[in-house]
């Protein structure tokens, strides 16, 4: 069992094309959904779940990130002096919410890669990845339903959800087994032909590991897309040591996309306690 579970990654150096133009010149980790960027959601979900010291994989035109979690002390005196007392509160609140420090991935060279940056920082324990652009509403946040069954069995644990035959395309895909009631997870494929899918169970961007698979990470050759992919590590993981599946209970929205982002918006908007009923009736008067 292993209470210590405090980091998480979240890789940040994608470059947003699913999102172009908007992310020509702003990182799609800052993309409005109501009132906060995208990456504020992930911080929070891992703040939730008892992570609290997050290693940001970054990338060249970044830097908003950066800002967003720093202290803007002109800001703050600006509102302060201002007597803006909320609107101080909420900036400085996250400004100092998390230990935030930045890596760089200096090359686009996939997503296992962009994780294996953050060896050194992460160290030999486990950790948590979180893919932002993945928004998970849900009452009890993604992460921590990771983290019951890593604190249950000390292993690693992938979230999933089950996606329609059609869609698999767009996801790993991980085959699973049961076992004690709980999914073990014995293969993964990197976005597969429906015809080659191994199952219906989609990787939705939220992962607990133990560091062996760092050692893994470092092997992987380049696959699917010509890109060091997680997914291949995480197969091999699978084969040495129980990796678990968890099927997500919330609402999951690939904001990284216009369809999905307007969606997301469109649930915590309407849910908003200010303006929800307003825009609830407004979207219904749509139709
Ligand atoms: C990544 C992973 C994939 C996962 C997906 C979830 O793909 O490689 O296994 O299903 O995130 O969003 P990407 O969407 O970055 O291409």
């Amino acid at each position: 069992m292993n209470r210590g579970l405090s980091k998480i990654v979240f890789p940040t150096a994608g470059l947003g094309t699913r999102f172009l133009p908007a992310t020509k010149a702003s990182p799609k980790e800052m993309l409005t959904i109501v009132d906060k960027p995208l990456i504020q959601y992930g911080v929070e979900e891992a703040l939730a779940s008892g992570m609290d010291k997050i290693i940001m994989v970054t990338g060249r035109g970044k830097r908003a990130i950066e800002d967003h979690f720093d202290i803007s002390a002109q800001l703050e005196a600006n509102l302060k002096a201002a007597g803006k007392d909320a609107l101080y509160k909420e900036v400085s609140r996250v400004s100092r919410m998390a230990e935030v420090v930045y890596v760089r991935q200096k090359q686009a060279l996939g997503l296992g890669h962009a994780v294996a940056c953050a060896t050194n920082w992460v160290g030999d324990e486990p950790f948590g990845v979180a893919l932002a652009d993945e928004l998970i509403i849900s009452k009890v946040p993604a992460m921590q339903q990771l983290r019951i069954i890593h604190e249950q069995t000390g292993c690693s644990v992938v979230g999933l959800m089950r996606v329609p035959k059609n869609l698999v395309s767009r996801y790993g895909i991980a085959a699973a087994s049961e076992e004690n009631g709980l999914l073990r997870l014995t293969d993964m494929v990197e976005k597969p032909q429906p015809e080659d899918a191994p199952s219906d169970l989609a990787i939705i961007g939220r992962y607990i590991f133990t560091p062996r698979l760092f050692d893994l990470l470092a092997e992987t050759k380049p696959g699917k897309g010509g890109e060091i992919q997680l997914t291949d590590a995480v197969a091999r993981l699978a084969k040495e040591e129980p990796v678990y599946g968890v099927l997500i209970e919330g609402n999951r929205h690939d904001a990284g996309n216009p369809l999905g982002f307007l969606m997301a918006n469109a649930e915590l908007g309407s849910k908003h306690p200010q303006f929800g009923e307003e825009l609830t009736d407004f979207l219904r008067n749509l139709l």
